[in-house]
């Protein structure tokens, strides 16, 4: 069944309050809701009610007080339908549903994990414990009311503030909490267990009291220090970049072992997987370290935008990860380096977004229709969403951009809203037209931006034609031009940015040119000399930029635009065209030697103590294997782009070995571990070192070395993926996996890096070694992060095994995907993106991915969530 954006309409029902009671039982639970409802105006009085439900069994219902007769209901496992309802006025349903969670592997709606009951509604996971008007545009208050066994569950949490508790009989105990915010059912949750807890407080701007607590499983809260940190760093900027101030008296974070996702935003109660809560020094790597940050920012600020302005359908879902996407990402800008956290997400979106757009599973940032929404929480959503809301603060300034999230959070405050809704606040507060603009949420595809630049040096002008080109992906109404904001430099020779005395043609603002048809021309004049062109900076569009710059142009750009991110941009484009240069010629079998100018430009680049270390990483550490792929766009081996990205690793190390070495013992740092983004910075760029040092020497030794002597995660870890991926045979990696394994192998997340590590090593024989861990007794594939960790990493981060020439590898990943799409359809499906890419792989390996898709779509019993991405891709 299709759902389609153009088919909305409200429900025929409103709910105004919903009255719960969960008595949790070992095996089972019962639910009892009590729905203050009322038929909404203009609904004709004959209308059925028809609640949601997803597996449910119902055992009770009554209408104000009373048990309803058989012949007014129908009662299905995924609907209730109840007739003769009153036709006008308020009435009381009373819904009660008998479920088990712990027999819910699918982790949606309640269930249990390592002894906890908790829950994961969004998107219809609330139809799994009640029947309900289970959609975003159906806001009610809730009170619920949890039991259960005092000693099993001496927590028991759901949203908004406690209001009573105490003991009952048999050893059990109940509590009830208060939600004054009306809310749809997505935003429901409910935990219950034996959980320790780190308790804090925050008091806002306003003066409000908040009791902060982070749960976890026992023995672990001391592990959450670093999240409680992050929260009330997230609360203080909120309140001073957004004027945004919490507004319950509790804020509740829980730590969950088994988890679909990252983390879910439930009002006052967010449920986190665990991976983004708990870390330690010897446990946790910097990126992990980063990525809590961001995720503790990311669902905080969805209290706002998501919560108290929630969306009115699921087409609507970029309305809130979108922009709390950009919302997160400002953050960790403020609060760590802005130029190395934009350099970040510009990765991470080529890196995710980009082969999702350009392939099968290509959709727009709302989409017009779906099968199953749970497939539709993409990187275009969430990160080119997030690059929307980006462009429009690029158009209106800064200024403009603030009031025109104030006039949206006071304008839809309590309200589910849209896109469009949201996009007009910024036209009014802002005085523009963004008519235009709406096209980049309904055009799905990245456009390509060609630069061509010409020089007069005797009209002392710099005539810039600028291209848009959309081909794949149109919308209904075609492909049409959009609005793509250009932020721009002229270099002057000393690196200073020039200016110029007039400029005619396409609309230029600042530093922004506005291009807004096909094809427009700017022409800067006044200009004394040639200056060099930084476009596009701070990556200021989501597009694919080609431009007729020089080789020399981009080396001269690497050393002197004054933009740090086009800097790091100029550079990693003669980089990536060095690698696609490489790969062309080893597949082709011509050997070749790495462009040593580019070579030199990355050691110099190191080797500048003026930079920030972390950039410097950055710079140093080349783009994937999938990214190299990506770039080359079809006919791909990628063993030819695994042997071209190790010649130029080896050329870089063997031209930068000196510096390498030295930078080693000039990051070294012997004061105690501590995660702050300068000592982050400093490990990152001394790791990128060893890899250098390591290939260029072609010795294990140095790496085996730091392995041993390693004091933090950050440090073991590359040393350990350094000797593994490079040297996988040699005893010293043999050892120290070993070594690493008996260490940790007591703690779960350290044991989710054991197999992914391992999974990702770059050669066909890792095949074999994912089918030995398979039969690991610490493997299972009921976590889903065990099943991420090794079956997705496989599958999505090892271009080489996972593409075997063999077909071995997508075959595996098939059989794979049919024993979790059995436990868990979600984790099926999102695993099984990593076949989005089939179409630009060699016709071999095209054959192969083609035929395991086929397999997989001629099964009978798939879920309707793997169906969907199988059936896509094949289209
Ligand atoms: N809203 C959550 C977040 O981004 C994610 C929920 C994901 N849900 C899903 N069905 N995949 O913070
Ligand atoms: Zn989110």
């Amino acid at each position: 069944q299709i759902i389609r954006l153009e088919d909305y309409r409200p429900s025929d029902f409103v709910i105004h309050r919903v009255d719960m009671t969960v008595r949790l039982f070992e095996g089972f639970a019962e639910v009892s809701s009590k729905l203050t409802m009322e038929r909404r105006a203009g609904t004709s009085p004959s209308t059925a009610l028809v609640l949601d439900g997803d597996e449910l069994t119902l055992t009770a219902l009554a209408l104000n007080g009373t048990p309803l007769p058989a012949e007014r209901y129908a009662a299905k496992a995924d609907e209730l339908r109840i007739e003769e309802l009153p036709a006008a006025g308020p009435f009381e349903l009373t819904v009660e549903t008998r479920i088990a969670p712990e027999a819910n592997t699918k982790l949606m709606g309640l269930y249990r994990s390592n002894g906890i009951w908790c829950t994961q509604c969004e998107a219809e996971g609330f139809r799994r414990i009640t029947y309900y008007l289970d959609r975003p545009d159906v806001l009610a208050v809730f009170r619920v009311r949890v039991e259960a066994d005092r000693r099993a569950a001496p927590i028991l949490l759901s949203n908004g503030n406690p209001a009573e508790k105490g003991p009952l009989a048999e050893g059990r105990h109940f509590a009830v909490w208060d939600d004054p915010f009306p809310k749809p059912c997505y935003l429901f949750a409910l935990v219950a267990g034996d959980l320790d807890a780190l308790h804090d407080s925050f008091v806002t701007a306003s003066g409000r009291d908040v009791a902060l607590a982070i749960y976890t499983e026992k023995g672990l809260s001391p592990r959450a220090s670093y999240a409680m940190d992050a929260l009330k760093r997230s609360m203080t900027w909120d309140e001073r970049r957004f004027g945004r101030e919490y507004d319950l008296d509790v804020f509740s974070i829980v730590a969950i072992s088994d988890f679909n996702m990252g983390a879910m935003e439930n009002k006052g109660l967010n449920v986190f997987n665990h991976r983004y809560v708990l870390l330690d020094a010897d446990t946790a790597t910097d990126a992990d370290y980063a990525g809590v940050e961001t995720v503790i920012a990311h669902e905080y600020f969805h209290n706002w935008t998501g919560d108290r302005i929630t969306c009115r359908d699921w087409f609507q879902l970029c309305l809130k990860e979108g922009l709390t996407v950009f919302r997160d990402q400002e953050f960790s800008a403020d609060e760590r380096s802005r130029p190395v956290k934009r350099i970040a997400s510009v990765r991470t979106l080529k890196a995710h977004q980009y082969p999702e757009d350009q392939g099968p599973l290509q959709h727009s940032v709302r989409p017009h229709e779906y099968r199953e929404i749970n497939n539709f929480y993409t990187s275009t959503v969430y990160e080119k969403g997030a690059e929307l809301v980006r462009m429009i603060e690029t158009i209106l300034g800064r200024t403009r951009f603030r009031a025109g999230m104030d006039l949206y959070f006071e304008r839809h405050d309590g309200e589910a809203a849209t896109v469009e809704d949201f996009i007009r606040c910024f036209e009014e507060a802002g005085e523009v037209d963004l008519s235009q603009f709406m096209l980049w949420y309904d055009q799905a595809g990245t456009p390509t931006l060609t630069v061509e630049s010409a020089f007069d040096a005797k009209a002392a002008t710099l005539t810039l034609t600028l291209r848009q080109e959309l081909t794949r992906g149109a919308a209904k109404t075609g492909i049409e031009p959009m609005h793509i904001p250009i932020r721009f430099g002229l270099v002057g020779p000393n690196g200073e940015d020039m200016s110029f005395e007039t400029v005619s043609g396409a609309k230029v603002e600042g530093d922004v040119i506005h291009l807004t048809r096909r094809e427009e021309r700017v022409v800067f004049g006044g200009l004394g000399n040639r200056p060099l062109l930084s476009i596009l900076r701070d990556f200021s569009a989501p597009v694919t930029l080609i431009s007729d710059e020089t080789e020399q142009d981009r080396l001269a750009l690497a050393r002197l635009d004054p933009n740090p991110f086009n800097r790091w941009r100029a550079l990693s484009d003669s980089v990536s065209a060095e690698l696609k240069r490489a790969t062309e010629s080893a597949s082709s079998g011509s050997a070749s030697r790495i462009n040593p100018d580019i070579c030199e430009a990355l050691v110099s680049v190191a080797a500048d103590g003026r930079l920030d270390p972390e950039l410097r990483a950055q710079t140093l550490s080349l783009p994937g294997e999938s990214e190299i792929a990506r770039l080359i766009g079809e006919n791909i081996d990628p063993d030819a782009v695994h042997a071209a990205r190790n010649d130029m690793l080896r050329a870089v190390g063997e031209a930068g070995r000196e510096v390498f070495s030295a930078l080693r013992a000039e990051m070294a740092n012997d004061a105690p571990f501590s995660p702050a983004p300068e000592s982050a910075g400093r490990r990152a760029l001394a790791n990128a070192a060893l890899e250098y040092v390591a290939v260029g020497a072609k010795d294990p030794a140095i790496a085996a070395r730091q392995f041993a002597a390693a004091r933090n995660m950050t440090d073991r870890l590359s040393a350990l993926s350094v000797l593994i991926n490079h040297f996988p045979e040699a005893p010293a990696s043999v050892d120290a996996l070993a070594l690493f394994y008996e260490r940790h192998k007591g703690d779960t997340l350290v044991m989710d890096k054991w197999f992914a590590i391992q999974a990702a090593v770059p050669r066909p024989e890792t095949l074999e070694a994912v089918r030995q861990l398979e039969s690991h007794p610490l493997f299972t594939l009921t976590t889903p992060n065990r099943v991420r960790a090794l079956v997705g990493t496989f599958a999505s981060g090892n271009q080489v095994a996972f593409n075997r020439a063999d077909g071995d590898g997508y075959r595996w990943v098939g059989r794979k995907l049919l024993e979790i799409d059995r436990l868990n359809p979600q984790v099926a499906a999102r695993v099984a993106t990593a076949f989005r890419s089939w179409r630009s792989f060699e016709a071999k390996r095209r054959a192969a991915a083609q035929a395991t898709l086929e397999d997989l779509a001629n099964q009978p019993n798939l879920s309707v969530d793997l169906r969907d991405i199988v059936d896509r891709s094949l289209r």
